[in-house]
């Protein structure tokens, strides 16, 4: 079971004051590496043994880890830091029930869900820890150069960019999923059903697809967002045979200093991807006349 799979179903068996002491060493995580006892104690506001039992309890239900050794201190893990943002959303009447996953991979698991009006939207919890802090930060220039960057924080901030970046591209009317809501490191989006362009084998209209896909890099470029990490693997056929650009993140903005260099390559990848897969010539000058004439 996955981390949001397993918060999903222990969620509705937690108490509030179980869910006081997650946040409570959620909050402590800013400070310290593994959150003392007493500051727990202190920050969840409650009595010294219900503390300790409510962590005994937490830890057997596997949402938090205690610190071998003498220090006794807790730090979440991903199903504890999911549970506290499940249950912000459900709370904000935003979420009703988790669905089947719709893409697990290396730094994001993304869910069907549902809302408590019965409509069906797409949730993606972002999970940034998973590969080393150099590797992520490596690929990731936005994380700050802070003293105690832990997996918590990067996982939010991306989630925080990626609404960010789809707020700013849906208003300017590029194609993407609808930004709903986001809390701590999930982002609750409208759902779209269709095809990875990776796992399709052959359009329609290959030319115009790849000039549809051309007129929405250029709107989100004259809204001012670069996606850095376009591919086949992030653009979506959607049923209705329209495209849709996804995984927003690690955009960068147009005055970034490379900003030509990384629109070029996400135009190098893409104009690649359709010469290889459908036999479609198009140079990159010509395609950044197209970009830029829309933008
Ligand atoms: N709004 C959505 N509606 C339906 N499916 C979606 C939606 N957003 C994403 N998906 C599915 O989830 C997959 C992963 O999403 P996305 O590309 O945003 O995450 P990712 O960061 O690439 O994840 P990873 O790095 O783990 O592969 C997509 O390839 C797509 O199949
Ligand atoms: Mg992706």
């Amino acid at each position: 079971m996955s981390s949001a799979e397993k918060a999903a179903s222990i969620l509705p068996k937690l108490e509030p004051e179980d869910l006081r002491v997650l946040q409570a060493v959620e909050l402590g995580m800013a400070d310290f590496e593994y959150v003392p006892l007493d500051h727990i104690i202190k920050y969840a506001n409650l009595n010294p043994h219900e503390v300790e039992f409510r962590i005994g309890e937490l830890n057997k239900k596997d949402l938090l880890y205690g610190q071998p050794g003498p220090y006794r201190g807790y730090i979440l893990n991903y199903a504890g830091y999911d549970c506290l943002a499940l249950n912000a959303l459900v709370k904000a009447d935003a979420l009703e029930a988790l669905g089947r996953p719709l893409g697990v991979g290396k730094e994001a698991d993304v869910y069907e869900a549902l809302t408590p009006d019965g409509s069906r939207v797409a949730v993606k919890f972002h999970r940034l820890g998973r590969t080393s802090f150099r590797e992520t930060r490596r690929k990731r220039g936005y994380v700050a150069d802070r003293r105690h960057v832990s997996w918590l924080y990067q996982s939010r901030l991306a989630a925080e960019r990626e609404f960010e970046a789809l707020r700013r591209v849906h208003s300017a009317g590029v194609s993407v999923p609808e930004p709903l809501h986001r809390n701590r490191h999930m982002l609750v989006m409208s759902y779209i059903d269709g095809y990875n362009l990776a796992d399709v084998d052959s359009l329609d209209d290959p030319e115009g697809f790849l000039d549809d896909i051309l007129r929405n890099v250029g709107l989100a470029l004259s809204a001012g967002v670069i996606h850095t990490d376009l591919s086949e693997f992030n653009i979506v056929v959607q049923k209705d045979g329209e495209v849709l650009l996804i995984d927003w993140p690690q955009f960068v903005s147009r005055d970034h200093p490379n900003a030509e260099a990384i629109l070029r390559r996400d135009l190098h990848n893409v104009l690649r991807y359709f010469k290889r897969k459908f036999g479609v010539e198009r140079s990159l000058d010509e395609a950044l006349t197209q970009v830029k004439g829309g933008a």
